[in-house]
């Protein structure tokens, strides 16, 4: 099992570049499938993520070539529609490509993705709105089967701004016959880098990044080039790190408007940022970091799911009580465990963590039970007085870019063990 040795108490000080964002090129390469022409797409993050699509994408036939950053992706003679159980269970947002076969394929056979270590994580609502469009679905031995002669646009009223459903949707519907709406629609910015990739290929969307989003259905699409925007999750990751040690850090290559909901937060605890075009520059207070009095996490741009771990981890060392209310996944407090291990004073009930800031945590062997609260065990190892053991840090690997490496040019003191 590979894991992260950490030697706390190293101020985190320097400059990063922030990789290009997960969430937006799971979609962007499952778009990659409508067109059957070339694409290249640059900026890819190096992660395990991105390794299992492109999987996905050369079990559908794809021809997909690697090169640094850059992907290129030529879905000309793509012959396959089925998504096979084993790579479905390696990533559960495989669901994706749905939309996308079905618009190519008339027809799309996934297994059922697994329960996720998250929480439930339920695809009705992706279902649903395919059905509207026209598919017919049937569930037999753990593998969805869809099929459409024609998909028709429609009406869709998403009960929840689910990400991925809205994604679907738009995959779907870009080539179907008539108008698409979507309303309560997601508005997360990778949906947004989602309907600029589409648009580049001709199809004709509008209204992403609100929560109403109108898809004119197309005849053909075209192969394209498209750079895939920044992550602002592990921006803010970086900036949790910088705040946690004391240090500070310039950040490179970020979107500072995708981030107002978490520099909000920095800023409460009492960091300085500033912000430029495409750099955030955070200064830690002199003092102890101020506890937050409350952080609810709902879709954007509200305060994001996927920070909720780190942010606990930064409030676990702050001066006072902090509060949090995890609205998205219903088993995303799974990091509380291992940072009271390392010292923390946190209480669970239900969705609510009630943390009481302690002086100082203290290095300890943990685990990182999936991405987001690996993510935080690291800001706590770094912050904490002794040597610190992640383990299980594969999960960290599906979404941050050589993070040792990053944080080390930073000066902190991490090392992997294989
Ligand atoms: C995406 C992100 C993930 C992030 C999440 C919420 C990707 C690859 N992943 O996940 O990092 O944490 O958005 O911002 O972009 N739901 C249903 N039925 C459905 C679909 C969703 O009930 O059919 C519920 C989920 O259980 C959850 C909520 O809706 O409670 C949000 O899920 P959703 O926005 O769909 O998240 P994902 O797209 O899976």
């Amino acid at each position: 099992m590979n894991s992260f040795v950490i030697k706390g108490g190293n101020k985190i000080e320097g400059e990063i570049e922030v990789q290009g964002a997960k969430n937006a090129v799971l979609p962007i390469l499952a778009a990659t499938v409508l067109n059957g022409g070339k694409n290249i797409i640059y900026n890819c993050p190096g992660l395990r993520d991105v390794e299992i699509t492109i999987d996905v994408l050369k079990n559908l036939g794809c021809k997909v070539e690697k090169r640094g950053k850059t992907l290129f992706v030529d879905s000309e003679n793509m012959n396959g529609c089925t998504i096979p159980d084993t790579l479905m269970r390696q990533m559960r947002s495989s669901i994706i490509f749905l939309g996308a076969i079905i618009a190519r394929c008339k027809e799309a056979v996934v297994s059922m993705p697994g329960g996720c270590e998250i929480g439930n994580r339920p695809i009705d609502l992706h279902l649903k709105a395919l059905r509207q469009l026209g598919v017919e679905i049937t569930e037999a031995h753990g593998y969805i089967n869809c099929k459409a002669d024609k998909l028709k646009g429609d009406n869709i009223h998403l009960d929840f701004p689910s990400v991925g459903a809205t994604e679907n949707i738009m995959l779907a519907a870009c080539m179907a016959e008539g108008i698409t709406t979507v309303t309560n629609a997601a508005r997360e910015p990778e949906i947004v880098d989602l309907e600029a990739f589409l648009n580049r290929m001709g199809a004709k969307i509008s209204g992403s990044g609100s929560n109403v989003i109108r898809i004119e259905g197309v005849k053909k699409l075209y192969g394209v080039e498209h750079q895939i925007i920044p992550d602002r999750i592990v921006a803010a990751t970086y900036l949790s790190c910088a705040a946690a040690t004391k240090g500070s850090i310039i950040l490179k290559h970020v979107n500072p408007n995708h981030m107002n909901a978490m520099t909000a937060v920095l800023k409460e605890m009492g960091c300085k940022i500033y912000t430029e075009k495409s750099r955030i520059i955070l200064s830690s207070p002199v003092n102890r970091l101020k506890a937050v009095k409350r952080i609810v996490t709902m879709p954007y741009p509200g305060f994001p799911t996927d920070i909720q771990s780190p942010f606990m981890a930064l409030t676990s060392i702050a001066d006072g009580t902090s509060v949090f209310v995890e609205n998205i996944f219903e088993n995303r407090f799974q990091h509380v465990e291992e940072l009271m291990r390392m010292g923390a004073d946190i209480k669970v009930d239900g969705r609510i963590a009630v943390v009481q800031g302690v002086e100082s945590l203290g290095g300890a062997t943990v685990r990182a039970k999936e991405l987001r609260g690996g993510a935080a065990m690291i800001l706590a190892a770094l912050a904490a007085d002794g040597v610190t053991t992640v383990e299980d840090i594969k999960y960290i690997d599906r979404g941050y870019e050589s993070i040792e490496k990053y944080l080390s040019s930073c000066g902190a003191n991490i090392q992997r063990k294989e």
